[in-house]
């Protein structure tokens, strides 16, 4: 395998490899090593299209601790505001001597196109509404660090499902490694295709938390809606927010996950994000081993 597109292309045999080389870097990691000298000859490009916090920092964090060189494009402020094209750039960024690009781009498919086109290794870290595929890694790692195995756990995916690349992944994920899963949110929110995943519906917010081991609440993504959706933040927090009173009344452990960013107040308060059932920062803490084990799989085939 070359590239990282998306789970859908990955065989569970691939994320148990994933997770087994992850597991190696963050004990490395934990024990104050802040590098090794894996990628030293590699040149990698993190080249986006879209805005980032945690996916463009893990990947450059985990550049670095593998010793790769490393140069970050930002799409704002570059000469694709002139007109350059996908293609053009990242061709351009290519005869600097880069060797693996990691993309992130507002439209569906523009990775897999980049594919067809180029020869470095391309990851994927996030194609439009399509996948975001270290990102459902790193969660379905996240919940292998809290229960011992995916296999068997309970898993409500809640929110914006229609507009989530993140869903798609994780639903691909969590099924590939033996996970129940449900999607839980306004049916507005939901694509028409959801029933052809295998995944369980429900409408209801309450009866998802109650069903479910591990919830992973998704933002409404006010960017990627063409038209005025059903239902407004204000309406979306009034029957779907989850605060800790809900969490508390369920009378059960639960595990609340979250990919960022969190609109604090809409889809989960700052008392449920903040309590003892979040997992929130370590799954951005597995963030950076996931990457790195990513990196370090795929750059054993650099062409
Ligand atoms: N989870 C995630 O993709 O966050 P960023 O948009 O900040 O990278």
């Amino acid at each position: 395998v070359r590239h990282l597109l998306g789970i859908k292309d990955l065989t569970p045999a691939d994320i148990a490899l994933i997770f087994e080389t992850a597991d190696n870097f963050k004990e490395v990691l934990s024990r104050t090593i802040k590098k090794v000298p894996s990628l030293r000859d590699i040149t990698i490009a993190n080249v986006f299209f879209e805005n980032s916090t945690r996916t463009r920092l893990s990947f450059e964090l985990a550049e670095k601790r593998l010793s790769a060189d490393v140069i970050n494009f930002s799409a704002s402020g570059s000469s694709v505001k002139k007109g350059e094209t996908l293609l053009d750039t990242v061709n351009n960024i290519l005869a600097m001597k880069v060797d693996m690009i990691v993309m992130r781009h507002a439209s569906a498919g523009a990775p897999h196109f980049l594919s067809r086109h180029i020869k470095a290794n391309i990851v994927n870290a996030g194609d439009g509404t399509h996948e975001h595929p270290t990102q459902a890694l790193l969660d379905s790692f996240s919940i292998r660090e809290r229960y011992g195995e995916v296999a068997g756990k309970k898993v409500a995916i809640i929110g914006d499902i229609l507009h989530s690349r993140v869903a798609l992944s994780n639903i691909f994920a969590l099924k590939k490694l033996g996970a129940e899963v449900m999607v839980c949110g306004p049916i507005t929110l939901l694509p028409r295709y959801i029933s052809e995943l295998g995944v369980k519906v429900e409408l209801d917010v309450r009866k998802a938390l109650a069903w479910c081991d591990v919830a992973n609440v998704l933002r409404i993504q006010l960017e990627r809606q063409q038209m005025k959706y059903f239902p407004s933040l204000r309406e979306y927090t009034l029957y779907y927010g989850i605060d800790k009173k809900l969490l508390d009344s369920l009378n059960k452990e639960i595990t609340i996950m979250h990919p960022g960013p969190i609109n604090r107040g809409v889809e989960l308060s700052s008392d449920a994000a903040d309590s003892h059932h979040s997992i929130i920062l370590n799954q951005v803490e597995n963030g950076v081993a996931i990457r790195m084990a990513v990196l370090y799989l795929l750059a054993s085939q650099v062409a």
